[in-house]
């Protein structure tokens, strides 16, 4: 028998992008590769791209004038390296990819993931021009994409229950490379969890990039909105956690906080960016609430699930922002306290509106990032201590780095490094917390 062929795939962005080189990975197994851990001697490397900020859009070239000349190495032995561009920079710049780098054989938009086999090997023929698929097509990827059939997995997955976005905020690309909010049936998720729990799965995060936004067919008596469908979840035996990322502070809606309030699956985590404190620069970004209406919905939150912990998204730097406007922003965070935080400098992208506005010099965008991240480090910092003399659940998911050593999640998703035993992978143990790092606990096991 021929020695398998061998795959690389490397993601970058969110954690759609994770969970859609899971399922490109089972595609590729299916037609035969073997995934493999460097692309040095692969057959095929999948870059799985980002389009979000340009610096993460450019990573993709760097990475792919790297991989050129191991392709040409390749070639030379005799064999054939192909090289797919896939994801959120294929969706943006289709064509004009190979057109910068010609070494790229196939690029491929992320609703289209389920042609990929296909399209390598139609690639791979020997004199075949580059194959370039960035389609929307009618049919749902996921329904023609094969299930994940590793025997055992982590014990925490991702699984994607939304896809797309309808909300065109100013400064983002997601709606144009992702396509419009489409929704997966219910009955396909609850079957995906449950495979998924059957492979020792514990933890499942709800992946959309607007989740809170889903919505679909009641089943099993449970609501129409994300809400419904957690409560549904919950009732899988074995599955023990639930969380769901990225929700929109406008989709929020009753039953959803209802759930934070009685479903005791669902973490007390929440993941609710707002980019900005000053009611014009939302309204620049067509984020379509005001900060009052966000700190109130905070509010509303935190009374349903006093313990819940948040996090967000932040931009500085959008057209317009005058030092007035950050400071509503640094006002608005120290009203909340988060447990966690991105922020970003705003990135002008092709093809959005904010991106004809006049821009910020960029030492200005530098200093109030400086600023922001300074606060939201303090915010993390208080939060972090307050776990320390706290026992707590804590889900042991893989080996540390030194001997003996495991790393577990507390409930807020912070990294737990404590002296464990292998065999206690995918257990809930509770864990006295020692120490506290800025991104991570410290503990050791509880009698
Ligand atoms: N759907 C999510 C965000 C997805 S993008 C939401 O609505 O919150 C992840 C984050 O990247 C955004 O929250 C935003 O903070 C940041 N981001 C998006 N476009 C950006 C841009 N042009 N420049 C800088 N940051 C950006
Ligand atoms: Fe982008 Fe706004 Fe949609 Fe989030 S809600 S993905 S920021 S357009
Ligand atoms: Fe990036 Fe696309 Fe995700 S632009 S953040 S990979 S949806």
């Amino acid at each position: 028998m021929a020695e398998a062929k061998k795959a690389f795939i490397k993601s970058y962005g969110c954690q759609m992008n994770v969970y859609d080189s899971e399922r490109m990975g089972a595609a590729l197994a299916a037609d035969g590769y073997a995934l493999t851990e460097t692309p040095e001697d692969a057959d095929l490397v999948v870059l799985n791209t980002c389009h979000i900020r340009e610096k993460a859009a450019e990573k993709v070239y760097s990475e792919l004038g790297r991989l050129r000349p191991l392709r040409a190495a390749k070639a030379e032995a005799g064999g054939r390296m192909t090289i797919a561009v896939a994801g959120c920079v294929a969706q943006a710049e289709g064509a004009e990819i190979v057109r910068r780098q010609p070494a790229v054989d196939v690029v491929v938009g992320p609703q289209a993931y389920h042609r990929l086999p296909g399209m390598v090997a139609r690639a791979r023929a020997p004199g075949a021009a580059a194959q370039v698929d960035t389609d929307f097509p009618a049919e749902d990827k996921f329904d023609h994409l094969p299930e994940d059939r590793r025997a055992r997995r982590a014990p925490a997955a991702f699984l994607t229950v939304q896809e797309g976005c309808d909300k065109f905020c100013t400064f983002c690309v997601v709606p144009y490379t992702r396509g419009a909010e489409v929704s997966r049936p219910a009955e396909r998720i609850l079957a995906e969890a449950r495979a998924l729990v059957a492979r020792g799965v514990v933890e499942i995060t709800l992946l959309g990039q607007n989740v809170n936004a889903w919505h679909g067919a009641p089943v099993e008596g449970m609501g129409a909105g994300l809400g419904g469908l957690i409560r549904a979840l919950a009732r899988i035996e074995r599955l023990e956690r639930i969380r769901y990322t990225t929700s929109h502070p406008r989709d929020m809606d009753d039953a959803l906080i209802a759930a934070h309030a009685e479903e005791p699956k669902l973490m007390p985590y929440l993941h609710l960016p707002v980019q900005a404190g000053s009611d014009r620069i939302l309204k620049a970004m067509n984020r379509r609430h005001t900060a009052e209406e966000y700190l109130r919905l905070v509010k509303r939150i935190r009374a349903a699930r006093p313990d819940l912990a948040l996090s967000g998204d932040f931009i500085v730097g959008f057209p317009g922002e005058t030092e007035a406007d950050f400071e509503e922003t640094l006002a608005l965070v120290r009203s909340v306290g988060y447990a966690q935080a991105f922020s970003f400098k705003y990135s002008p992208r092709p093809g959005t509106p904010a991106a004809d506005g006049a821009q910020l010099p960029e030492p200005v965008k530098a200093e109030r990032l400086a600023r922001l991240q300074a606060l939201l480090a303090e915010q993390q910092a208080a939060f972090q201590q307050t776990m320390v003399g706290r026992t707590l659940p804590v889900l042991i998911e893989k080996p540390g780095r030194h001997e003996g050593q495991m790393v577990g999640r507390s409930p807020w998703l912070q990294p737990v490094h404590l002296e464990a035993a292998a065999g206690l992978r995918g257990r809930i143990v509770p864990v006295s917390i020692l120490s506290a790092q800025p991104n991570s606990l410290a503990g050791r096991l509880a009698a």
